[in-house]
């Protein structure tokens, strides 16, 4: 018998903050009971995303500006980082950081030379920082900064570094005998943007996303196996249903993609390599661009993804285009089956829809954020599915191949 364990039914204290219950929660990210105990790597959950960028000051304001994140924390010169800046933002459990460099010898500023704009860092909250340390050790991880305290007024936070793909690492982080307001060094920072769609209308939701869905992460051809086995080995995480192989790959998307999960499914890494197919793959542009392997899109979950993406493209975000003849499939239309709203409301702002056993999913994918062609986020609602929308890899790139065939361009 299955025990159920704190880990997996408990709230985070940034999903406290946030105010979201369990079950919200549960439907948000598609969290599951799991049994702790036999938890070589026990994870907590996402503790932020880090990006490196060219501006953080002006990144900082455009997410909260566009995004409607709040700013929450700061550390700069000013507060005793000589050469960058950092600006902590929240959206419900989200939390992104942004840093750029200021001093021109910054290896902040190296790394973007080299990478442009992109995430340098998963940081996942753990309850036990020097356990999972050990574990990963023996696993064979690197590790790039061994456990040790970090401290100021308002307490101390354990913390360690293991490497993952490309530059990217995971810090880990044990906050519970922390307060502050993110962590030691940061100044606690307010806001200074008034919300123009809460003045227009009150009814709208403050946040346009509540949590951090999933991170997927680009690398080499040939390598996705190596890392999901990383995570297996490493972190303990299992493998989830999703699979998108050759079969389907080769002749749409040009990629190849597992995903794994931590025992709770709060922390999830969809993990793409690039396939050979007719055309240049998406993930061999994305290789080229980030120089290397890193992180492709984060997925953010939103319990009202119409009422988001109106927002969103109000305040200037850009979406990819789906083709109206996706809606007008009537093979689309059989498989997704009812879904909360007319399948018009759908098509005119562009959301897939995708369905499996347990239920479905709306999502819809930015441009990338950035100059180069990397990074980008997903906005994702789900409603009972744990997927990641597998078949709108198939629906989406024949209804795109329709289109070029009644142009005579196929
Ligand atoms: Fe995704």
């Amino acid at each position: 018998m299955t025990t159920t364990q704190s880990t997996g039914g408990a709230l985070t204290a940034d999903e406290l903050k946030a105010d979201l219950t369990l079950e919200q929660l549960k439907e948000l990210v598609g969290l599951v009971d799991y049994d702790a105990s036999a938890d070589v790597f026990p994870v907590t959950a996402m503790d932020a995303v880090c990006f490196v960028v060219g501006n953080a000051t002006q990144t900082a304001t455009f997410y909260q500006l566009a995004l409607g994140m709040e700013l929450e924390a700061y550390r700069g010169p000013e507060t005793g980082t000589r050469d960058s800046k950092s600006y902590v933002l929240r959206s419900g459990s989200a939390r992104f950081v942004f840093t750029g460099g200021v001093t021109p010898d910054s290896p902040v500023l190296e790394h973007h030379r080299r990478h442009g704009d992109g995430v340098v860092d998963l940081p996942l909250e753990v309850p036990d920082v020097d356990r999972c340390i050990d574990h990963a050790r023996s696993a064979g991880a690197r590790i790039l900064e061994e456990p040790h305290d970090v401290t100021d007024e308002h307490g101390t936070v354990r913390t360690a570094a293991i490497a993952t793909y490309g530059e990217t690492r995971h810090t880990l982080v044990d906050r519970s005998r922390y307060a502050g307001p993110y962590l030691p060094g940061y100044v606690a920072r307010a806001t200074t943007v008034a919300r123009r769609e809460a003045a227009l209308d009150p009814t709208r939701p403050k946040r346009l996303f509540q949590a951090v869905d999933h991170c997927v992460g680009n690398v080499e051809l040939g390598h996705m196996d190596e890392w999901v086995t990383f995570y297996n080995k490493v972190m303990g995480f299992t493998n989830m249903a999703e699979f998108i192989g050759d079969d389907i790959a080769t002749d749409y998307s040009a990629l190849m993609s597992k995903v794994v999960a931590s025992g709770n499914h709060r922390v999830k890494f969809p993990l793409n390599e690039p396939a050979v197919a007719k055309k240049k793959s998406q993930i061999d542009e994305y290789l080229e661009f980030y120089a290397g392997a890193g992180c492709q899109h984060i997925a953010l979950a939103t319990n009202d993804i119409l009422r988001s993406v109106d927002i969103l493209r109000d305040n200037g975000i850009e979406f990819l285009d789906t083709p109206d003849s996706y809606y007008d499939d009537p093979e689309l239309r059989a498989r997704i089956g009812a879904v909360r709203v007319p399948i018009e409301e759908l098509k005119k702002r562009k959301i897939l829809v995708d369905r499996d056993e347990d239920g479905y999913l709306l999502q819809i994918f930015t441009k990338p954020m950035g100059d180069r062609p990397t990074v980008f986020f997903e906005f994702i609602e789900r409603h009972g599915s744990l997927g990641f929308g597998k078949g709108n890899f198939k629906a989406l790139f024949e209804a795109i191949e329709r289109e070029q065939d009644a142009r005579g361009n196929l």
